[in-house]
C-alpha cells in the first residue's frame, strides 16, 4: 500500500471510530488504539502535505487563531419558534393546524435542546461551513471551531445525501463538562458561566480552536434544508441524516393525536432530568414538508412548529439559618440552610444567597418559606419568599459585619457586590484555600498532598502558609492519621519536584487575585523574573497585552504587602523558579516587531503551530484573517483561495517558508 492509500484508509477508519464513539456511544476500539491510528495519520500527513484535506480526522484538534469571524449570510433565514407554557396552548396549536390543513397530519416531537444553534453546510458529503445563528439573516463562520466537535461528521457516510444541503441543530455543553469547566474557572478566579447554554455559545466564539477542542462540546441536529432532500417527511429526513452519521436524539418520535403529544411531554418532563445535557422544553413540528409549506411562516416563526417550555422546577421550603463561607481570596458567600426538599431529582439542603444586596432585596427572615429553583445553574438559588405563609416574623437576616472564621471586620470594595475578609495571612479558610490552590495540578502540581492532608497539616500547626510546605520532611507527615511512610515519602518527593515548576506556574500558584493561569503566563513572559515583576509600576504592568487596570492594581497591591514580600523571599530560599524558562525568553527577538502575519496553507519544514510560536517569539503577531493591516502572509502550499484573493485585492505580500526562515536568520 502506498502512503497515500494508507492515509485514505486511516481517515475512513478514524471517521468511523469517531462516529461509533461520539454519535453511537459504542466505541469498538480502545482510546489507546485510536490515538495510535491518529498519530500514524498525523505523521503520514506531515510527510505528505500534498494530501492535505480540511476534513481529515486530524483537523479536529484545532490550531488556527481566528481574529474575527467572517460574517456569512444564511441561504434560508434562521427563525425562532413560538413559545407556549401550557398544554392548553399546545392543544390550540394542534387545532389550528387541523383546521388549516383539513386533512390527516403527523407531528414530529423533539426535545428543545438548550444550547446555541448552528447551521452546517455539506457539499458532496463534506462539511463545508458552520455558521452561528447571528441575527437570523447572517451569522459568524465558526467552521474551525465546529470541526473540533467530535460528533459533527466532517465526511458523511452511506449514500443518498443531496450534493448540497444544510442541516441545523444545537451545539451543547454536557453538564459534566460544564461543571468541570466552572470548577476550573473558579480556581483560576475567572468569571463563571451561568449555564451550559452560555458556556456553549461562549466556547463557539473563542478565537483559539485548540481551546474549543478541549471543551468537549456536543451537537444534536434537528432540521434539514435543501433542494433535493431524501424524503417528504421531516422525521424521515432526520432518520436519513442519522444514517449519514449525524447525531439525532433517539427521543425524537412521531405522534398522530394530541393525547400522544401530551404523553410525550409528560415523559420528557421527567426523563430530561436524567439527560447528560440541558433541555428547556420540547418542539412540535408538522411532519410533512408539503404541509409545512402549506402552513407557511409568520414574520418571525413557522406556523408549522411550536415550542412548549418546561416549568423551571421550583420547590418551597423553610429557611432555618444563614451561614457564611469564606473562600481563599477572602470573599464571603452567604448560604441558606434549608429544610431538605426534593428538586429536579436531588435533595436540596443549601442554596446560595450570593451577596448582601440580594438578601436585602428578598427581605429575608429566619423561618420564612422560600422558593428554591435550579434553572440551569449548578447551585440552587432562592428566588423569593412566600409572604402569605409568614404567620410569625422571624429574625431579619442581616449580612454579617465580621468574618465568621477569624472575627476580622469585613470590607466591601466600592462598586463590588461582595464582602471580603481582609485578614489574608491568618484567616484559616483563606490560608487553607491558598495552600490548596498552590498545590493544585495547574499550579505547583503537588496534588498527592490533597485537601485532607492540608487540613491535617494546618490543624497540627505544621503549615501556616505556602512557604512552610518546603520545610516539611517525611517524619512530619508520617505521624498524621491515615498516612503511611510510603505516602509521606511520595508527598515529599512531589514537593521536591515542584521546585522545578516553571516561573509562570509559580506566579499563578501564588493566588494573586485576578491572576489566573493565562494572565500569569503573560506576566511571566513580559517581565521574565519575579524581581522585575515586583519592581514593575502600575503603568508598566498595564503596558502588557491584555493586562488592564484591575489586574495591574491587584498585582501592585499583592507585592506592596510586607507579608507577601516575606513569603516570596522564603519561596526563593526554598529554591523555586524565579526566572522564566530559557527557551521561552532567551531566543526571543524583535525582528517581527509590529508585524501582523497571517499563516495560510500547508508547510514542509515546520508545522503551523511551530510557525505561530516563531512569529510570537520574534515579536510579531499571528492574525487569523487577512486585512489591510496584515504585514504579510506566510504562505504554504495550497493556500486558501479566499485568502489569496483578499491578499491580492489588498496588495498584501506573500512570503514563502524559506523566505520567512531566512528573515529570522538575520
Ligand atoms: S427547530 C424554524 N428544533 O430553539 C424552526 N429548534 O426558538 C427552527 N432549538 O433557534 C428551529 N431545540 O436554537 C428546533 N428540536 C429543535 C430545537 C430547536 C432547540 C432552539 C434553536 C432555535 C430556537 C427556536
Amino acid at each position: 500500500m502506498t502512503p497515500q492509500e494508507r492515509i485514505l484508509q486511516l481517515r475512513a477508519e478514524l471517521h468511523g471510530h469517531n462516529h461509533n464513539y461520539y454519535v453511537l456511544n459504542s466505541p469498538t476500539i480502545s482510546d489507546y488504539d485510536f490515538d495510535m491510528l491518529l498519530k500514524e495519520l498525523q505523521q503520514l500527513e506531515a510527510e505528505h502535505p500534498e494530501m492535505h484535506d480540511p476534513t481529515s480526522p486530524t483537523m479536529r484538534v484545532g490550531s488556527d487563531i481566528t481574529k474575527e469571524f467572517r460574517q456569512v449570510a444564511h441561504k434560508y433565514p434562521m427563525l425562532s419558534l413560538g413559545n407556549t407554557y401550557s398544554k392548553a396552548e399546545v392543544a390550540e396549536f394542534f387545532d389550528r393546524v387541523k383546521r388549516s390543513l383539513n386533512e390527516e397530519f403527523e407531528i414530529c416531537c423533539e426535545l428543545k435542546f438548550d444550547g446555541t444553534s448552528i447551521s452546517l453546510t455539506y457539499i458532496d458529503g463534506k462539511l463545508e461551513r458552520a455558521v452561528t445563528r447571528g441575527d437570523g439573516e447572517k451569522g459568524d463562520d465558526v467552521t474551525v471551531n465546529v470541526k473540533t466537535i467530535r460528533s459533527v461528521p466532517l465526511v458523511l457516510s452511506g449514500s443518498g445525501y443531496p450534493s448540497e444541503f444544510e442541516i441545523r441543530g444545537e451545539v451543547l455543553m454536557p453538564w459534566s463538562v460544564f461543571d468541570r469547566l466552572n470548577e476550573e474557572r473558579a480556581r483560576n478566579e475567572e468569571p463563571l458561566f451561568a449555564n451550559p447554554r452560555n458556556a456553549a455559545s461562549g466556547t463557539l466564539k473563542l478565537q483559539d480552536s485548540s481551546v474549543v477542542a478541549k471543551r468537549s462540546l456536543d451537537a444534536y441536529l434537528y432540521f434539514m434544508l435543501g433542494e433535493d432532500l431524501p424524503a417528504e417527511g421531516h422525521y424521515e429526513n432526520l432518520m436519513a441524516a442519522a444514517r449519514w452519521g449525524f447525531k439525532i436524539s433517539d427521543t425524537t418520535c412521531k405522534c398522530s393525536t394530541i393525547e400522544e403529544v401530551f404523553a410525550f411531554i409528560d415523559r420528557m418532563d421527567s426523563e430530561r432530568k436524567n439527560l447528560p445535557f440541558a433541555t428547556d422544553g420540547i418542539v412540535l413540528k408538522v411532519n410533512s414538508l408539503r404541509q409545512q409549506k402549506n402552513l407557511g411562516y409568520t414574520a418571525k416563526s413557522p406556523r408549522w412548529a411550536i415550542a412548549y417550555k418546561f416549568q423551571a422546577e421550583r420547590a418551597v421550603t423553610r429557611l432555618n439559618e444563614v451561614t457564611y463561607q469564606v473562600g481563599r481570596t477572602g470573599v464571603v458567600t452567604p448560604v441558606a440552610n434549608l429544610d431538605p426538599v426534593q428538586l429536579s431529582g436531588t435533595v436540596v439542603k443549601r442554596a446560595s444567597l450570593h451577596n448582601a444586596d440580594i438578601i436585602e432585596k428578598l427581605d429575608l427572615h429566619i423561618g420564612d418559606m422560600v422558593y428554591v429553583e435550579k434553572g440551569g445553574e449548578i447551585i440552587p438559588k432562592i428566588t423569593g419568599v412566600d409572604t402569605d405563609a409568614r404567620f410569625m416574623l422571624g429574625e431579619k437576616v442581616l449580612f454579617i459585619s465580621k468574618c465568621p472564621e477569624c472575627g476580622t471586620p469585613l470590607v466591601r470594595v466600592d462598586g463590588e457586590a461582595a464582602h471580603y475578609c481582609p485578614n489574608d495571612t491568618a484567616c484559616p479558610p483563606q490560608i487553607k484555600g491558598k495552600i490548596e490552590h498552590f498545590i493544585s495540578r495547574e499550579a505547583m502540581n503537588i496534588d498527592s498532598m490533597g485537601p485532607e492532608t492540608v487540613e491535617l497539616l494546618f490543624n497540627y500547626g505544621l503549615i501556616k502558609d505556602i512557604a512552610d510546605i518546603y520545610a516539611l520532611n517525611p517524619e512530619d507527615l508520617m505521624f498524621l492519621p491515615r498516612m503511611g511512610a510510603k505516602s509521606a515519602e511520595n508527598i515529599v518527593a512531589a514537593i521536591d519536584a515542584s521546585r522545578q515548576v516553571p516561573f509562570e506556574r509559580l506566579l499563578f500558584a501564588l493566588g494573586i487575585r485576578f491572576v489566573g493561569a493565562t494572565v500569569a503566563k503573560r506576566l511571566a513572559r513580559a517581565f521574565v523574573s519575579m524581581d522585575a515583576l515586583m519592581a514593575a509600576s502600575l503603568d508598566e504592568l498595564m503596558a502588557v497585552d491584555e493586562i488592564g487596570e484591575r489586574i495591574a492594581a491587584s498585582v501592585r497591591e499583592f507585592f506592596s504587602k510586607e507579608s507577601n514580600v516575606e513569603l516570596v523571599s522564603r519561596l526563593r530560599s526554598a529554591g523555586l523558579k524565579f526566572v522564566a524558562e530559557e527557551e521561552e525568553v532567551l531566543d526571543r527577538t524583535e525582528i517581527l516587531k509590529g508585524k501582523s502575519i497571517v499563516i495560510s496553507g500547508v508547510f514542509t519544514h515546520y508545522s503551523r503551530d511551530e510557525y505561530k510560536a516563531m512569529i510570537e517569539k520574534n515579536g510579531g503577531k499571528n492574525a487569523g484573517s487577512v486585512s489591510k493591516s496584515t504585514s504579510f502572509i506566510l504562505a504554504g502550499e495550497n493556500m486558501g483561495p479566499s485568502k489569496l484573493e483578499k491578499a491580492e485585492k489588498l496588495g498584501v505580500p506573500l512570503v514563502n517558508e524559506d523566505e520567512f526562515l531566512a528573515m529570522l536568520e538575520q
